[in-house]
């Protein structure tokens, strides 16, 4: 990886101007302790902020909202969650993405039951040996929780902070001064801190729009001054192969969809889906599941991170179901009920089934 010079700004973020701006302008989030409570002495509970910021990696605030209150409804606490079957929460993951997430969910509110009796850790050390939390996630925890002095850096941060010291290379090169650029400036409240950057860079430093005037960093900021939108500098993209397949619909006598699950491993494991050929680099013919009076209805189009997929959804009436043992068949009103990832409702809606 290149090391390229990067310009620093040697004006620090102005911590208090930042946090100023958040008392005014806080978004009000599900999960969040506004500041007035937090300064009230409200305390933020470590179980809910964790599960936020696991739901919100990969994925946008606005999205999140309907799967977060569904799994605090369900599983008020840790210990509820730990003690959920992993096919339940899989359940209520479908459609969120990221399947890894919801395994190590589970995986972590066992270990907080098992090590630490169900009192989730706060401090960054302990969260740390959590299954599923990263660096990015404990300092998360830690900050929002207990006020940990420790820099809170996602990707809205990445780009308040490019913009500020101008950084002429794209983030992934100097992470290390980014993070520093952030940590010298955490303040006491750092919780508050770390949600106020991230404020800033969803709605005033956002990707395709700096609204620098209102902005409380805007006076030293080095990008404001030159053009902000030139920052963060993008990495050259890596090429994204296609992968081509063939899902199968089968609908019985009843109207019934067949569904099965997926392998223990490898992507969307344990996961639902229909029956589907291998994912290959180049088109090719399939033989469908049962013989039948099979129908091509239509090309679902899926973008995963390392790869798109091209599936070409078949659709046909299966009479003599004996002959398909492993999965089950499911009434496609209830398809709620089922831990559908989002490329496999993709492909009943393209096969007629709603
Ligand atoms: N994105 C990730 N975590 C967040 C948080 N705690 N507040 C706002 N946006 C976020």
């Amino acid at each position: 990886m290149s090391k390229a010079a990067a310009p620093q700004n040697p004006t620090p973020i102005d911590a208090d101007a930042v946090l100023a701006w958040y008392d005014r302008h806080a978004r009000t989030l599900l999960w969040r302790v506004s500041p007035a409570d937090r300064a009230r002495g409200v305390p933020p509970d470590p179980y809910r902020v964790w599960l936020s910021e696991v739901m919100l990696q990969q994925t946008t605030v606005a999205a999140v909202g309907r799967y977060y209150a569904r799994f605090l409804s369900l599983w008020p606490t840790v210990a509820d969650l730990a003690a959920a079957p992993l096919e339940a929460l899989l359940v209520e993951w479908a459609g969120l993405g990221y399947y890894a997430r919801a395994r190590n969910l589970h995986a972590c509110a066992m270990a907080v039951v098992e090590r630490f009796g169900g009192r989730f850790p706060t401090s960054s050390a302990e969260l740390l040996t959590l299954p599923g939390v990263g660096p990015y996630t404990a300092a998360a925890i830690a900050a929002i929780t207990a006020d940990e002095r420790i820099a809170v850096v996602d990707g809205n941060v990445d780009r308040v902070v490019a913009r500020y010291i101008a950084l002429d290379v794209p983030v992934r090169d100097e992470k290390d001064l980014v993070r520093a650029t952030v940590q010298t400036a955490v303040p006491a409240r750092a919780g508050d801190f770390a949600q106020a950057l991230m404020d800033l860079g969803a709605t005033i430093c956002a990707p395709r729009n700096a609204a620098c005037i209102l902005c409380p960093l805007e006076p030293a900021c080095l990008g404001a001054k030159a053009d902000p939108l030139r920052f963060p500098v993008k990495p050259e993209k890596a090429d994204r192969p296609t992968r081509y397949g063939h899902a199968f619909v089968m609908r019985d006598t009843d109207g019934d969809v067949y569904l099965q699950t997926r392998a223990d491993t490898g992507l969307l494991a344990k996961m639902t889906e229909t029956p589907v050929s291998d994912w290959t680099p180049d088109r090719r013919p399939v033989a469908p599941p049962v013989p039948s009076d099979w129908r091509h209805r239509g090309q679902v189009v899926h973008v995963f991170t390392h790869f798109r997929l091209e599936l070409e959804v078949w659709s046909a009436h299966v009479a003599d179901t004996a002959q398909l043992s492993a999965g089950w068949w499911a009434d496609p009103r209830e398809l709620d009920n089922e831990a559908l990832p989002s490329v496999f409702r993709k492909v009943l809606v393209t096969a007629g089934v709603e």
